[in-house]
């Protein structure tokens, strides 16, 4: 079985604020990106991985791996506007033939090794697709315009992390299928859920954490 993994690092950082592209954004002695690419590639299950960069940072990026030996790394493509662009982009350069896909997010650099084999344990138990989550500590409201409209039962709500893992049909069909213009897709597992797939959520882990702000990248700093 072929199993690839699509790393999306096209994103600008915005919340993040700094000089650079937030995959470039010095984490330890390198590039944040080195950080997931060499997890990546240590993870025995892949036969291959495909960057996604920010315009302009293709070059970079493969340079990157090929200084820290991510030999994994077979193509890096740009980027596109929203996360789903970018990862439409990186999919398109999977082999045809893989029969898994794994999407992880850069900007959660700290992939622990047993993540990816839970993923891949629940696409064998059948399901379409499969991502990590975390049970919630806070209660959840919706509110609108600053008026609580709706509490929701806490005990089956999830945070969701990437990696996550797809059924390469499942995931390409979904990515076919137009947005529907209202809320921008933040996850993949969405977009195969709206086209009928069935998604299992396994244990997540808290060092998935995502590095959003310079808070979260003091804190990944702090656990490397
Ligand atoms: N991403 C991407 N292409 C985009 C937007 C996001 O590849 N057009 C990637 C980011 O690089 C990141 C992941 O998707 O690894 C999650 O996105 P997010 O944390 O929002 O990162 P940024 O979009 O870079 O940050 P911000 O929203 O603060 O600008
Ligand atoms: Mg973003």
């Amino acid at each position: 079985m072929s199993i690839w993994a699509v790393l999306v690092a096209a994103g600008r950082g915005e919340r993040l604020g700094g000089d650079r592209p937030k995959a470039f954004v010095r984490l330890g002695q390198l590039p944040l990106l080195a950080e997931p690419l060499r997890r990546l590639d240590e993870c025995e299950a892949l036969d291959g991985v495909v960057v996604v960069a920010p315009e302009g940072w293709e070059e970079p990026a493969i340079l990157l791996a090929e200084e820290i030996g991510a030999s994994k790394v077979t193509a890096c493509v740009t980027g596109g506007e929203t996360r789903t662009d970018s990862v439409r982009a990186g999919v398109a350069e999977v082999p045809v033939d893989a029969e898994v896909i794994v999407v992880h997010d850069a900007a959660r650099p700290l992939l622990p090794p047993d993540v990816v084999p839970r993923l891949l344990e629940a696409l064998g138990e059948g399901f379409d697709g499969a991502v990590p989550g975390v049970a919630l500590a806070d209660t959840v409201k919706r509110a609108s315009d600053g008026v609580v409209a709706e509490t929701l039962p806490r005990s089956e709500l999830v945070t969701v992390q990437t990696p996550q893992a797809f059924q390469a049909g499942a995931l390409r069909s979904a990515l076919e299928r137009p947005d529907d213009g209202l809320v921008p897709a933040t996850d993949c597992a969405s977009l195969v859920e709206a086209n009928g797939g069935r998604v299992r959520v396994v244990a997540g882990d808290e060092r998935l954490l995502k590095v959003t702000t310079p808070a979260d990248l003091e804190r990944v700093n702090a656990w490397l």
